[in-house]
């Protein structure tokens, strides 16, 4: 009751600030979204992500070491198929030669201690630009599962410390744990997006890997965004199939779906801020809106406050830079 409780005491200089801080964020927190195009030499920005670069493999070592120096700990790896791989049967994506294991190899050479995840899905690899064998305008499940759970054990044989599934089929983990555990790949780490929802804040990321849908949306297997106890219940499946951590994205403006997983799950949480988000703040402060820097960190810090184990961010580089000094 006031005056005897002034909450303005624990504010008054820099110091007493940072002794009662709760939240603290550093180079440990985040993962790194890579992405990986065929070609010599190439750095190519995203335009949709200024800033943001495809690497092809030999200009993607450099950008592993740096990473490594400033360092970062993670990375989530997607590739960018070429279109005339495309086709409705996932069969690039289980070329254990085509770019994603090339990638994975160039990076475990460059940088063996880097936690490489790698992309499960098959949008990158589909003519329809699904995540999944599409029927008649139906994005299959069991069909596309067990394409996956294949496809996850040639990311794990080419050197990947996990497998990162994006796609939302139903019973897509299980099917990836058992097949992982018949190869005797039993150290290997699924993060699932267990609470991937159909936002259009996805809309950068899909002109990076050229992989928007070619018709329709993803509707029928990214979540609802009205909706919450839903991802709960993802969440807890996927658990119970054998993810050892579970994601939720986009991420500021599911924070709540984050708290709520934080304190309903015992399994390390993921937050993905994606390509939208990472549009957006760079937009503001190209036009002098916003303070990016401040803007950055006070985001990240959010992820964090929410309940976040680790925060897969466009920023990470910048971030790392600005914590390391
Ligand atoms: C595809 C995938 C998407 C993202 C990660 N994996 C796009 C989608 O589901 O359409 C989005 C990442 C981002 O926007 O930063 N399986």
């Amino acid at each position: 009751m006031f005056p005897l409780r002034r909450h303005r005491r624990l504010r008054t200089s820099a110091a007493i600030r940072s002794l009662v801080q709760e939240h603290h964020l550093s180079v440990n927190d985040f993962l790194v979204p890579l992405f990986v195009e065929e070609g010599k030499g190439q750095k190519n920005e995203i335009p949709s992500m200024p800033g943001y670069y495809r690497y092809s493999l030999d200009t993607l070592e450099k950008e592993v070491k740096e990473l490594q120096q400033l360092g970062l700990k993670g990375i989530l790896l997607f590739a960018k198929i070429d279109d005339a791989l495309k086709d409705n049967t996932g069969k690039a994506a289980l070329d254990t030669n085509g770019l994603m294991h090339r990638a994975i190899k160039a990076i475990k050479n460059t940088a063996p201690e880097m936690v490489v995840l790698t992309d499960v899905a098959l949008d990158p690899y589909s003519s329809f630009g699904h995540d999944g064998i599409v029927e008649n305008n139906v994005v299959r499940n069991d069909a596309t599962v067990a394409i996956l759970a294949n496809m996850a054990c040639t990311h794990i044989e080419a050197g990947a410390d996990g497998v990162a599934p994006s796609d939302m089929m139903d019973g897509r983990i299980l099917a990836i744990r058992q097949a992982l555990e018949e190869h005797q790949r039993e150290d290997a780490l699924i993060m699932s997006y267990s609470a991937k929802y159909a936002s259009a804040f996805y809309g950068p990321f899909r002109t990076a890997l050229d992989s928007a849908p070619g018709f329709g949306d993803k509707k029928s297997y990214q979540m609802n965004f009205a909706n919450q106890k839903e991802a709960l219940d993802e969440a807890l499946t996927d658990i119970e199939e054998g993810a050892d951590i579970v994601m939720v994205k986009p991420g500021i403006a599911y924070l709540d779906i984050l708290s709520q997983l934080a304190q309903q799950c015992s399994v390390p949480l993921a937050a993905y801020q994606v390509s939208g988000e990472y549009a957006m703040l760079k937009a503001a402060a190209d036009k002098g809106w916003l303070d990016y820097q401040a803007v950055m960190l006070e985001q990240l810090y959010a992820f964090k406050r929410a309940g976040a184990a680790m925060i897969a961010t466009y920023h990470a580089k910048e971030a790392a830079r600005l914590l390391n000094r």
